[in-house]
């Protein structure tokens, strides 16, 4: 299979989904939007009517034509240059958000990355980059999110008083072996999300995560490339096909309007049936 390619036209087709505009009058900032599923997120949320951010630390190129194709779309969007895992960088990023929007009503942390090796190769530095841009990084943009929505206050455009959405993945449940330090960040993860959630609810922050299954992007490509590597995969999935950022923007949509307003704490696994452990049709 292939990498799904975005176009201005599909960014125009998108907006007869949402037609009723759910996440009209909102800002929505969306961390690793530049590629993958976080593109697929930020041109959901956008065609859903929220004014978005797109998040990047390398490739501009690429957020810029994301940006672009939104504008033109009739949408709002703009970018910001971050490292999630570097605090000023994070804070500047925020401050350029109220400067350019005024406010974020919606964050959609999902900038992550894989650095994947046997336990007796694995390096320190993988170790602590996937720590640091898979966990630290969802802390640093959740506390200045929190923070931006307490100085803000309630407005008339959502009962909450905003949201976070953290991007899990079904390695906060399924073990992965060769994978030690990215299934611990999605485990660590799970925790922060339900934690955080119990700490802010009763503020009106809805914190929330969405685990996607294998969902064909940059960051699996040798997973879905080869039509053998595809039907590897697919003996994973009992539904049967690859997942694609749609299928991940979609969620992240409901799950920042207030369709979801009594989601609080949970995981929405979207995987195909990854996590229904298809391996034991056949044994057990
Ligand atoms: C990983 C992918 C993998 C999928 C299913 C995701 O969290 O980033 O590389 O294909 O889980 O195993």
């Amino acid at each position: 299979m292939q990498l799904i390619q975005y176009t201005l036209e599909t960014q125009k087709e998108l907006l007869a989904e949402y037609s009723h505009q759910p996440l009209k009058g909102q800002v929505a900032l969306v961390t690793g939007a530049n590629s993958g599923i976080g593109e697929g997120c930020v041109r959901h949320l956008a065609a859903a009517g929220a004014a978005v951010v797109v998040n990047y630390v390398a490739d501009p190129e690429a957020a810029q034509v994301i940006v672009d194709q939104i504008n033109q779309s009739g949408g709002q969007a703009t970018m910001a240059f971050a490292d999630v895992s570097n605090e000023s960088q994070v804070k500047t990023m925020f401050d350029q958000i109220r400067n350019d929007h005024g406010t974020l009503d919606i964050l959609v942390a999902n900038a992550g990355l894989q650095r994947d090796a046997f336990i007796g190769d694995m390096t320190l530095a993988q170790w602590d980059l996937v720590m640091n841009v898979n966990l630290k990084g969802q802390f640093l943009c959740a506390k200045e999110a929190v923070l931006e929505y307490r100085r803000r206050g309630i407005r008339s455009t959502s009962r909450a008083l905003g949201k976070i959405v953290c991007m899990s993945s079904v390695h906060q449940l399924i073990p992965w072996a060769k994978h030690t330090n990215y299934a611990a960040s999605k485990g660590g993860l799970m925790l922060f999300m339900q934690s955080l959630a119990q700490e802010v609810s009763p503020e009106k922050i809805r914190v929330n995560a969405i685990a996607p299954g294998a969902i064909a992007t940059p960051i699996n490509h040798q997973a879905w490339e080869t039509p053998e590597a595809e039907a590897s995969l697919l003996k994973l999935i009992p539904y049967d096909r690859v997942g694609i950022p749609d299928d991940i923007g979609r969620a992240a949509v409901w799950l920042s309007s207030d369709a979801s307003d009594y989601v609080v704490g949970s995981t929405i696994f979207i995987d195909g049936g990854m996590c229904t452990f298809e391996s034991f049709s056949t044994g057990g």
